[in-house]
């Protein structure tokens, strides 16, 4: 729908793009002349040549010298990190210090970061967003000053309803409830569902902020095995609700965090089933599912819900605008206590930024800028994983995400990623050990390495220089070994 908006060398490379990545187009095979793509497109020299440029940029195809055009060879391959093995135990959170210190150093910018999960304003149609906003206030100004109530614009519920198509979720806008952010979302899911002292079934390892939440709820986590391209276990699963009181699971099922694993569409239906079944429930959280290059696996668990256990959240902060700070839930049969909980815990959003999202959702445009994202940050991760494979020690093990921006980096076990955190920080570069992302510190030889922020030369070297440090602390622990 939105492809007549791209211009035409950017469609043209845009389709070369998923040729190289599905396989269609093998690495290392030699691409036609600037003249021959012409002709066979029916495009004009100068369009072929942009095309051939963009490719290049992405790393996506190379230029050898009086040869021709090739599509890039494959960044040397690490292997993926082994499946995570927690115990069936359920866990208090007790997080320390180092999380709120990545995240501040993060926002930082005298340092060098990889230590948010956050991209960065340049990856946005910047434009785009400013347009939506400043329509959104001229034609309504006088919601500016008129209290909003209820669970959201009419426009924006109707908009996000519309966007959930695109997941495979048919939802009713009446019961669709818009926040200020995705993680607004999951912790009114989680009041909504769970008390005190009540286990929370996640990912192994699991996205930071989820911890923070279940730490304040004073909710007990349980890790779950997980493997690394295809998530969580639903065997293990299975056992958990056999043997323990599991209320609610947490779960991010295309491009978690920070594993970048995505459920396969089978695993998502026996998953709704065996919510039904346990009668428990499921806070699905939607954020990177558009990111996915695989479409198959935008389907969110949602749409195989039939008996209201699935409560599906999602925000617009990865692939819109993160300044947007709008989130929405539609919760299933939980919907009237969390429409009453988000009441009483913030009202309502600001009305013109609503609207504005709704403008956004609609319009047509959405679906290049997004696509043009995908190919962006997918450029990046395989430069950056290209990167770790030629500098970091020898027995690193790497995530092969299909989407997203951020990297999992499993270390020798003898490596101490706190460690690695401290010389970083003296050289001014921002990482996330692994400690950060489990209520156990099963992970503390991993890192996770957020590639979508600002990205500048200085970026790939600083990525280097974080692999010589790593090489560095290995050689010094293995001298005093020696020395003892
Ligand atoms: C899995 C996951 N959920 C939620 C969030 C935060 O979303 P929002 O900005 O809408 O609160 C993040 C941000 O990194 C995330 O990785």
């Amino acid at each position: 729908m939105d492809a007549p908006l791209l211009p035409l060398y950017m469609q043209l490379a845009d389709r070369m793009a998923r040729s190289i990545r599905s396989g269609t187009l093998k690495r290392g095979e030699r691409l036609p002349s600037v003249r021959e793509l012409g002709g066979q497109h029916g495009v004009s020299l100068s369009t072929a040549v942009q095309a051939y440029r963009w490719l290049e940029d992405a790393r996506l195809i190379e230029a050898r010298p009086r040869s021709g055009y090739f599509v890039a060879a494959r960044p040397p391959r690490l292997p993926e990190p082994q499946v995570s093995r927690p115990d069936n135990a359920s866990r208090q959170v007790r997080l320390d210090q180092l999380g709120a210190q990545v995240m501040a150093l993060s926002q930082d910018g005298s340092f060098i970061s990889f230590g948010a999960a956050c991209p960065g304003p340049e990856l946005f149609d910047q434009d785009r967003v400013r347009r939506a906003m400043a329509r959104s206030v001229m034609r309504h100004r006088e919601l500016l000053c008129t209290y909003p109530i209820g669970p959201g614009m009419e426009e924006a519920r109707r908009a996000v309803a519309r966007h959930a198509l695109g997941l495979g979720c048919v939802l009713d806008p009446d019961e669709v409830v818009l926040t200020n952010s995705c993680m607004e979302a999951i912790s009114l899911c989680l009041r909504s569902v769970c008390k005190p002292g009540d286990v929370v079934a996640l990912e192994s390892p699991t996205y930071y902020g989820f911890l923070e939440i279940l730490q304040s709820l004073h909710l007990r986590a349980l890790e779950i095995p997980t493997h690394p391209r295809h998530g969580m276990s639903l065997d293990a699963l299975q056992l958990a609700f056999e043997t323990q009181q599991v209320k609610a699971v947490l779960l991010v099922p295309t491009l978690s965090n920070p594993l970048g694993a995505s459920m396969p569409v089978p695993e998502r239906r026996r998953l709704a089933a065996m919510l039904s079944r346990h009668d428990v429930a499921l806070i699905e959280d939607v954020l990177y599912n558009d990111l996915s290059e695989q479409e198959d696996k935008r389907r969110a668990v949602k749409s195989f819900d039939t008996t209201g256990h699935v409560m599906i959240c999602g925000s617009f902060s990865k692939t819109i605008a993160p300044g947007l700070r709008l989130g929405w839930v539609e919760a299933g049969r939980w919907g009237a206590v969390l429409r009453q909980t988000k009441a009483v815990q913030s009202g309502g959003q600001t009305a013109v930024l609503e609207l504005a999202l709704a403008d956004l959702l609609t319009q047509a445009g959405g679906g290049a800028a997004l696509r043009q994202l995908r190919a962006t940050i997918a450029a990046r991760v395989d430069e950056a994983r290209q990167l770790i494979a030629e500098s970091f020690p020898k027995g690193t093990r790497v995530s092969d995400p299909a989407g997203g921006f951020i990297l999992w980096v499993e270390l020798p076990e003898s490596m101490d990623a706190a460690q690695l955190y401290e010389s970083c920080l003296a050289e001014r570069i921002v990482i996330a050990p692994g400690s950060m992302f489990s209520a156990s510190p099963r992970f503390r030889h991993c890192l996770r390495l957020g590639v979508g922020g600002r990205w500048g030369p200085e970026h790939p070297a600083a990525l280097r220089r974080i692999g010589a440090l790593a090489k560095a602390l290995m050689a010094q622990d293995r001298g005093d070994d020696l020395a003892a």
